[in-house]
């Protein structure tokens, strides 16, 4: 059951894997849309929960796909023990753990509980985790730190760090010291540390990482606000609706802020109100509001507390300024109604968002499952799926790694 969940999914993802787009003034901005249109929820090939045909896109109800061959799937934690363990730690359980699943079913499962507990506990779960977050967050090294750009493994340990010790996986968006532990994978051994100096930059969690800042520099700070997007929020851009969509041209503006809220018009270096083609604002009003928050944190991640460091593109390439996002007088923002300061108000409000929540806990649901990337290979999980694990991970302080335990022992795991 599970290979062929697998394979189902592996010949859907191959056909639809999108990658990460730039989006330019002169380009086709409709390249960002939602590409979730080419799938079809009803289509047998669009992996559903657990491979079930008929999964939806995050957050929606799922269709009700035809019955699934649920009373012909049977526990098994012979094979989910070797499942988790390649997982958790890397490598096959030994032949005495395995015989340790023994008796009735109670005590199969008991038994499987217990290892699942020992694996997230083992000093080989942190670099799995280590592994883990490089994936999740793209910096991924060959080798040594490139010339001239900052060491880009620090955000990764710091996540594993909050992973493997069970501290809030709101920590990633809050904690204002020691983001910068060390990871010797010849003992498996996550150190606590803090950040070289990087003078005058705020710590906010991994928000502020110079490696994630130097590896996300683009124009205006864009890309920056659509890494946090896509990897915390898992949907892309936009990610703002009204309920009362405004017809404009031939476009329509489904943004709730109000379209005066970013700069736009003739006399713009940019013009994020262009209703020609796309309407820009239905993304940017959003993310005009987040990005000049990262501005001042150049391509190396060096940050400089009076100046701006991303530019706008357009010819020359000029340094831009606070009016290329903005109208004098408007706020920074998380979202609509959620205005904030300054990263770390932006942090505290990523932390409190509930998408963000269950963003977290569909991505350990496809790692468990070895699905694809939420975004990059719309492996989305109905929200019906991991409703119950997103309100114990809420409940139970954001233990991502209690989190992943509990998907590891659940019966969508254990079943085959
Ligand atoms: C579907 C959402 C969406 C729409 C619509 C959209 N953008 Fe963007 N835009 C983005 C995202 C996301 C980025 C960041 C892309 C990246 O760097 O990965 C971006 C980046 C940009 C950039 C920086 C370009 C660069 O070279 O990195 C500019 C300028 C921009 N958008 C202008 C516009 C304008 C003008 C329009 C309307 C004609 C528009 N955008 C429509 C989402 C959107």
């Amino acid at each position: 059951m599970r290979t062929l969940r697998i394979t189902a999914w592996t010949l859907a993802a191959a056909g639809l894997i999108v990658g990460l787009t730039a989006c330019s003034s002169e380009g086709d901005p409709n390249q960002l849309g939602n590409p979730e249109t080419t799938l079809n929820p009803g289509d047998p090939f669009t992996p559903g929960p657990g491979g079930v045909p008929g999964g939806g896109a995050a957050g929606q109800t799922p269709e009700e796909g035809p019955p699934v061959q649920l009373e012909q799937r049977k526990r098994d934690y012979g094979e989910s023990l070797r499942a988790a363990s390649l997982k958790l730690v890397g490598e096959l359980p030994t032949l005495a753990e395995i015989n340790t699943i023994t008796g009735s079913e109670a005590d199969q499962r008991k038994a499987y509980e217990g290892h699942v507990d020992r694996l997230v506990a083992d000093p080989r779960f942190a670099a799995k985790m280590v592994d883990y977050w490089r994936d999740t967050l793209r910096t991924a090294q060959v080798g040594q730190v490139q010339m001239n750009q900052p060491n880009k493994d620090f955000a990764a340990n710091f996540a594993a760090l909050v992973t493997v010790q069970g501290r809030p996986y709101t920590d990633l968006f809050t904690a204002t010291t020691g983001t910068c532990p060390t990871f010797d994978p010849a003992t498996n051994t996550l150190t606590a540390g803090n950040c070289p100096d990087n003078t005058g930059a705020p710590t906010v969690g991994i928000l502020t990482d110079r490696g994630l800042m130097a590896q996300y520099f683009a124009p205006l700070a864009f890309r920056r606000a659509r890494f946090i997007q896509e990897t915390f929020v898992c949907a892309k851009f936009p990610t703002e609706f009204s309920d009362k969509p405004v017809s404009m041209g031939l476009t329509v503006y489904t943004n709730p802020w109000p379209f005066d809220s970013i700069t736009g018009g003739t006399t713009a270096r940019v013009d994020f109100k262009d209703t020609s083609a796309v309407n820009c604002a239905n993304c940017h009003s959003t993310m005009n509001h987040i990005a000049p928050l990262f501005a001042n944190f150049n391509d190396t991640g060096a940050y400089n507390a009076t100046q701006i460091q991303v530019q706008v593109p357009i010819a020359g390439n000029p340094r831009a300024n606070a009016v290329d996002w903005l109208p004098a007088g408007q706020p920074f923002a998380w979202r609509l109604n959620q205005n904030v300061t300054d990263i770390a108000g932006l942090g505290a409000a990523i932390a409190k968002d509930p998408d963000v929540a269950a963003c977290a806990v569909t991505r350990a649901w496809n790692y468990a499952f070895s699905r694809g990337d939420v975004v990059g290979d719309l492996a989305t999980v109905p929200a019906a799926v991991t409703k119950a694990e997103v309100e114990a991970f809420k409940a139970g302080s954001f233990n991502y790694k209690n989190t992943l335990a509990r998907i590891f022992k659940s019966d969508d795991f254990t079943m085959w």
